[in-house]
């Protein structure tokens, strides 16, 4: 129950307090690497940098100089592994550290983390995350974003989910024991606050989808909405597994006609 809490409770951290890690926190954080599969069962490669010895930085973090990256081999669901992986990673740093992260994808000096990276050209380093203790307050630049994206705000609970398509809206009472398992889903965290993603419920099947909004595709076709849509899987899995309930995930499209812009992403039955 220890990560249900923490997927409750948490919030993107760009303000921290000037500490270093601690080498135990630093040792443990290592560990971690090892502990977060994911469903698509491709191989990432997470790295803890120092970032005075890369010259890292982000103009919206104060505070820290720790940074957690990780690489990937383009290939199709490349985007939604690593949004599942590097959310359990932070998850994790969160309950068992106190250790707080945000997921950056835009707002860094690239080209210097990709160095410290080692990046082939058949690699993506989708995104990186500071990682230290919070500050007990935020700066004025993090209120300013916070209040730019309605950081706070989640869609309602019946505009993300649906109950055998999607013209039928569910709400909480009829999700009945799911309702706890897709609240965790409602509350993750996505590039700019969009939530892109929906989900159906058919019998004990949860199919998943994208909402796609404008402007998320690349010329490379590297989508950062699936990268959000890897995050609410991980939301999903976990949370199941907090109520002890088996979570099959599968890729077999149930062909659910969908609404314009809408794409299936996986399913789990539980
Ligand atoms: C894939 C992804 C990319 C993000 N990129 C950035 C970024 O470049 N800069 C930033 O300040 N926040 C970034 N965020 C953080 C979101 O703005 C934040 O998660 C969202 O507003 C919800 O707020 P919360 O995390 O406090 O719940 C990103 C989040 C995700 C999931």
């Amino acid at each position: 129950m220890e990560i249900l809490e923490t997927i409750r409770n948490r919030r993107s951290v760009r303000s921290f307090d000037g500490r270093d890690l601690t080498p135990r926190d630093q040792a443990r954080l290592l560990e971690l690497f090892d502990q977060v599969p994911n469903p698509y069962g491709q191989a990432i490669r997470f790295q803890l940098l120092d970032g005075r010895e890369h010259g890292l930085s982000s103009p919206v973090i104060v505070g820290t100089d720790f940074w957690l990256a990780g690489k990937l081999l383009r290939a199709p669901h490349a985007e939604e592994a690593f949004g599942y992986s590097f959310e359990a990673l932070l998850l994790r740093a969160e309950a068992e550290l106190g250790a707080g992260a945000v997921w950056i994808a835009g707002t860094l000096n690239r080209s210097a983390f990709e160095t410290a990276m080692e990046l082939k050209p058949e690699e993506v380093m989708p995104c990186v995350s500071p990682v230290g203790y919070p500050a007990a307050r935020m700066s004025l630049r993090e209120t300013v974003i916070r209040k730019g994206v309605k950081a706070g705000e989640r869609l309602p609970f019946a505009s993300l989910f649906f109950e055998g398509d999607f013209q039928n809206a569910l709400n909480r009472e009829r999700a009945k024991d799911l309702e706890p398992i897709l609240e965790a889903v409602r509350l993750a965290p996505s590039a700019v606050n969009k939530q892109p993603w929906r989900a159906v419920v058919m019998g004990n099947a949860v199919h998943f989808f994208e909402q796609h909004s404008k402007g998320y595709v690349d010329k490379s076709g590297w989508d950062l909405q699936k990268v959000d849509l890897g995050i609410a899987l991980c939301h999903f899995a976990l949370a199941a597994e907090a109520f002890e309930k088996k979570a099959l995930f599968s890729l077999d499209n149930p062909g659910i006609p969908c609404p314009d812009g809408v794409e299936y992403i996986a399913s789990y039955s539980v």
